[in-house]
């Protein structure tokens, strides 16, 4: 027999062996496991909850093979002392049963704004040991109540007004820019602080102080939400930089997405032209009082060294226009101007979801290359998004100027006509004597290529140094193999993910445009979840989503909704099911699928209303199609009823997960007519579906469209069309994103890896022996024949054709999740004939998956990890389970092996947690 299956007692028994030869005796009596990564919202630590019951989550942690959580227990406590004395006055679970260690509400003590709450967790292991309690962590509540908010809007509106009365109006072919302006104040504090937290937002961006030192050295704060609607706040403890006697508290407030350049055609102030900010500091005396310094008609403005801070424009910074000590109270600002109160909109003020945008890395020029005197050009060997820091010696009022580029023109200076309207320039005046240094705040570019003039000399290595901005969602994981190119390909999708999240999902970092376009949003969201972890991230860009959604129920093509229109079309809007899918299946987060569910069946809805009576598509709609194919359009009809079918499988499918069966047999009902109908309306006898595109084909098999026979023909048609291109693929955005994992789906993986390892136009290949560092809009970005493509349309930092890294992480490294949130995974490695080795790792919310294989002279080698209170199946090609070892061991022996059995020509072996060495 092939196949075998341990009785659990047998393991038990194994498993206690186990414990006793390693003479872990002790580590036995504690379980020998330890919850850690705790989390609170998503958020490590998280300030200014608005929450009413945060979720909590760890991950388990443990030494031993198959261990799983059996039980767990919380604590929270209003103070570090009550905690660690073990005492839960604010919440005390008991020991709950359960294996679930995510999405864990808490429900103790109704909390209140301000609060500081402090917690920790044990858990049980499957033998019923209870763990230590984990390391404490922390969270603070934020202003609750809209009365908490005491602090008025202000800002400083003078410096427009003035440059308006001089002429200068922006038009629409005529850029003005203007100063981020300083607003301070100051207070005494005269009792002993026990906390002090900053509570800041704007209708702009902000830079907040106290004291002379910087609060946030984030970017872009509080990010871009519809700020007709909402605005997001963030909680800073500033305890340690306040002091007895006189405070200064001084922000600095700049345009930003607010009233700044955004998308193309000399656009601004998208939503108003009086930026605002709304401060408030919260002091909670050691004596139990309490107090509040607000933003208010008593602060004073002035302007600062900014000259002007544009998104796409640049920022311009005058040195010798710098008032050291603005922000403290020893600064003398009676000359000050009063500020302006009161804000154009009211929107809702609440925390901020996700992670803020900080630098992720510093780059330092590869090359210094001077085409003409005095120009010079540095290559930092990545493309990303960011700004750069200047560390030089100048004289007085001698001008440097940066711009900024992705590529090179044939001449070697910047190539920056793909930029449009995006002027990418930054300058910065000296004040001399002695070493400055100096970042722009207000602005980012997406770049590789720096330009410098203005230098007497070339530059020193730090003289200039590119910082790449990202919202800082934590690197979820690694890909390594022996082929360059796989592992390039891997880095030019993590960077221009890296790029791109700023915030918002956009389209682009470098060009006139920046914005959240949906379409790319919901075809990158799966790879975006496996190189990052971007729960909370989403979280944020969920809530824009929804808040851009049409009355009627069509969702827009970007998100927030700005410059491009409200009607998104096929598989642009569909980014409103499929995002809050995605996060609900990678990390069984089922507290947004709930939060989302009825705009999802707004949508579908929607889709139904405006059908035919067979549910075909109507007359006339908007569709973008196969945006960027290669010559193969796929029929908008096809695209827009197969997502259709598609969002409306997936809605059924949350229908299921929250519960409700009526919506689950509607939507489900709905799927098969729009299936009916699809194959009716598109598929021929012989299995070809309209248009004969790869797109087609993918788009129905990886949707689950086509019945068993017709599947398979479609299935040789996709086949028979990609051997007509010489092996290539034809396909843009919507059919790539589905192109590779329609072929593994099939079992033509075969010609996924031919794909993979083409170099040749058009491939992800051709990109990158092209020189590319990152993913580009299009197939034919730059081609040795004709150049750059046109460049009014032409990034080089579009993510779209990254979510190949799905299909990679899926079949390379063969990680997949059986069910929601990988508590149930599959390791099923495609063992590439071409490569080596390879290794890929995943960061899930249950702690981290590994894949490595080898080929070596003895035999495929396969290492996985397993992260406790998990378990997987593993698959190796094989002739018997017999000719398979682990650690030396045969399988039947192997500690954590509970079953193995020959499927065809591969083993399959179940494993519970661990790391584990197999060998064929
Ligand atoms: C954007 C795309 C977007 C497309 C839709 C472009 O301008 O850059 O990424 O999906 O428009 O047509």
């Amino acid at each position: 027999m092939h196949h075998f299956r341990f009785s659990s007692k047998l393991s038990a028994a194994i498993r206690l062996g186990v414990t006793l030869f390693a003479g872990a005796w002790i580590q036995c009596a504690l379980g020998g496991s330890q919850p850690a990564a705790l989390r609170c919202e998503n958020l490590v630590n998280p300030l200014g909850l608005a929450e009413l019951q945060p979720r909590f989550s760890w991950e388990m942690q443990s030494s031993e093979r198959a261990e799983s959580q059996t039980a767990w227990q919380i604590i929270a406590a209003s103070s570090p002392d009550l905690l660690a004395r073990d005492t839960g006055d604010l919440w005390d679970s008991g020991k709950v049963a359960g294996d679930e260690t995510t999405g864990i509400e808490y429900s103790g003590q109704p909390l209140q704004s301000n609060e500081h709450c402090y917690w920790k967790v044990r858990l049980w292991d499957r033998d019923g040991n209870p763990s230590a309690w984990s390391a404490p962590a922390m969270w603070s509540m934020g202003l609750l109540q809209p009365g908490d908010w005491k602090a008025e809007w202000i800002g400083f509106d003078a410096p427009r007004q003035q440059m308006a009365a001089a002429g200068m109006v922006p038009t629409k072919t005529n850029d003005v820019l203007y100063p981020p302006v300083r607003l301070r104040t100051t207070f005494s504090v005269a009792k002993k602080i026990k906390h002090a937290t900053l509570y800041a937002t704007a209708l702009g961006w902000f830079d907040a102080h106290v004291n002379g030192a910087r609060v946030n050295d984030t970017f872009f704060d509080p990010g871009w939400t519809d700020y007709t609607r909402r605005v997001y706040y963030r909680a800073y403890d500033v305890t340690e930089l306040l002091r007895p006697g006189a405070n200064a508290l001084g922000v600095e407030v700049a345009d930003g997405w607010y009233s700044g350049y955004i998308g193309w055609g000399h656009k601004r102030d998208h939503y108003g032209t009086k930026p605002r900010v709304r401060m408030q500091l919260h002091l909670e005396y050691a004596d139990g009082s309490q107090e509040d310094v607000g933003t208010g008609p008593d602060w004073k403005a002035a302007t600062g060294p900014v000259l002007d801070a544009d998104i796409l424009k640049g920022e311009n910074y005058d040195a010798r226009m710098e008032k050291p000590g603005w922000d403290t109270a020893k600064f003398d600002g009676r000359n000050w101007a009063a500020v302006d109160t009161g804000a154009e909109m009211s929107p809702l003020v609440q925390p901020h979801p996700g992670p803020p945008v900080r630098v992720i890395q510093e780059f330092k020029a590869q090359t210094i290359t001077e085409p003409s005197p005095g120009v010079y050009v540095l290559n930092l060997g990545q493309n990303f998004a960011g700004v750069a820091r200047l560390k030089i010696r100048g004289e007085p009022g001698q001008k440097i100027t940066l711009r900024f580029a992705e590529r090179l023109s044939s001449d070697g200076n910047v190539y920056t006509t793909n930029l449009r309207t995006a002027t990418a320039t930054d300058t910065y005046i000296c004040r001399g004597g002695g070493t400055e240094t100096w970042m722009p705040r207000f602005t980012f570019h997406g770049f590789q290529y720096i330009e410098v003039t203005g230098l007497k000399h070339k530059p020193e290595p730090d003289a200039v140094v590119g910082l790449a901005l990202s919202s800082d969602t934590p690197v979820a994981s690694d890909f390594d193999c022996d082929d360059a190119m796989l592992n390039r390909l891997h880095k030019n999708i993590y960077w221009t993910q890296r790029a791109n999240f700023i915030d918002i999902p956009t389209d682009c970092p470098q060009r006139d445009e920046r914005l959240g376009w949906m379409g790319d949003a919901q075809i990158y969201c799966r790879a975006a979840t496996l190189n990052t972890d971007a729960q909370a991230f989403y979280t944020k860009w969920l809530v824009d989503v929804e808040d851009a959604q049409r009355a009627d129920g069509e969702f827009p093509k970007v998100a927030p909704l700005k410059v491009a229109g409200d009607d998104g079309g096929p598989a642009w809007a569909d980014a409103g099911v499929i995002c809050p899918w995605t996060v609900y299946e990678v990390y069984g987060d089922r507290r947004e699928l709930e939060r989302h569910y009825a705009s999802m069946c707004r949508f579908i809805e929607f889709c139904r209303d405006r059908s035919t009576p067979d549910m075909l598509p109507p007359a006339k709609y908007h569709c973008y199609g196969d945006w960027l194919n290669i010559k193969a359009p796929t029929p908008s009809n096809v695209i827009c009823t197969a997502y259709f079918a598609y969002s409306t499988h997936l809605t059924a499918r949350a229908a299921e997960v929250l519960g409700k069966t009526d919506d689950a047999a509607k939507w489900n009902a709905l799927f098969e007519q729009i299936k009916a109908a699809f194959n009716q309306a598109y598929v021929s006898p012989d299995g070809v579906i309209q248009g004969d595109t790869q797109c087609g084909y993918v788009l129905a098999l990886a949707f689950d469209l086509l019945d068993a026979d017709k599947a398979a023909m479609a299935a040789t048609n996709l086949a028979r069309n990609i051997a007509a291109r010489d092996g290539h693929l034809s396909t843009g955005f919507v059919g790539t994103k589905d192109l590779m994992l329609a072929l593994a789906k099939i079992g033509r993986n075969d010609l996924a890896l031919q794909l993979i390892h083409n170099d040749t136009y058009p491939s992800w290949g051709f990109s990158i022996k092209q020189g590319a560092t990152s993913i580009w809009e299009r197939w034919d970005g730059w081609t040795p024949d004709k150049g750059f493509q046109d460049p009014k349309m032409n990034s080089f930092a579009h993510y779209s054709f990254g979510a190949v890294y799905q299909w990679m992480v899926e079949n390379l490294g063969g990680i997949r999740t059986d069910g929601p949130a990988y508590k149930h995974i599959i390791i099923a490695p495609v063992f590439d004939e071409k490569l080596g080795h390879a290794r890929v790792t995943y960061h899930s919310v249950h702690g981290e998956i590994e894949s490595a294989w080898e080929r070596t002279p003895a035999g495929l080698k396969l290492r996985v990890v397993v992260p406790p209170n998990t378990t997987a199946k593993v698959a190796i090609p094989a002739a018997s389970v017999e000719s398979i070892t682990e650690s030396g061991k045969p399988l039947a022996k192997a500690v954590g092996v509970t079953s193995a059995k020959l499927d065809g020509d591969r083993v399959w072996i179940e494993i519970g947690s661990g790391e584990y060495l197999f060998a064929r």
